[in-house]
């Protein structure tokens, strides 16, 4: 999963800086929490994941490692890209799918950190 999460990390952050290129430069700061969830969920938090797994290789072999990269890799595009159509369109509507991706990201995030402590000794 060390790879994985590493490469990842890396696409969210070309995408984040883009967005964040862009916001500078047509001073519109609109998609700034967008902006900054995918660059401290998707590109710090990933490599993290990434670095930590990949110096603690047995932790990152297991069931709960493998659950949890799914769980952030779904939680993240659905709760960023429904924040994303919230703030493009003001349809409150999309506060259900933010709320759903942030508690996957959330359980994915328990259950990474259950693997921390059952993992690595
Ligand atoms: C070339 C790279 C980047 C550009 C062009 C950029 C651009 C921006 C812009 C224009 C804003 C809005 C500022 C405002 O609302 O006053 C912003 C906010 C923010 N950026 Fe970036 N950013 C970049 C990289 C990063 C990185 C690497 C991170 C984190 C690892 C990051 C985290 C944040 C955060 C947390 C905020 C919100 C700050 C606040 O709430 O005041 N940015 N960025
Ligand atoms: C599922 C996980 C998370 C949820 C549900 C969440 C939720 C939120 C919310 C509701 C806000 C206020 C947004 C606003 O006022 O527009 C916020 C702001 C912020 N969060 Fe998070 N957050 C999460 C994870 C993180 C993580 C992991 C970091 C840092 C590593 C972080 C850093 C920040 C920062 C710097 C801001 C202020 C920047 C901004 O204006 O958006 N968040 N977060």
């Amino acid at each position: 999963m060390g790879i994985r999460f590493l490469k990842i990390s890396g696409v969210y952050f070309l995408i984040a800086v883009l967005l964040g290129l862009t916001m500078g430069i047509i001073h519109n700061f609109a998609f700034t929490s967008v902006h900054a969830h995918l660059n401290l969920l998707g590109w710090v938090s990933m490599a993290l994941f990434g670095i930590i797994y990949s110096i603690y290789p047995q932790a990152g072999k297991t069931t709960l490692a493998k659950t949890h990269f799914w769980l952030h890799n779904l939680g993240l595009p659905v709760m960023q890209g429904a924040l994303f159509l919230q703030i493009l369109t003001s349809n409150g509507a999309f506060t259900v799918g933010i709320i759903i991706g942030s508690i996957i990201v959330v359980f994915g995030i328990l259950l990474f950190v259950i693997n921390l402590f059952k993992a690595i000794r």
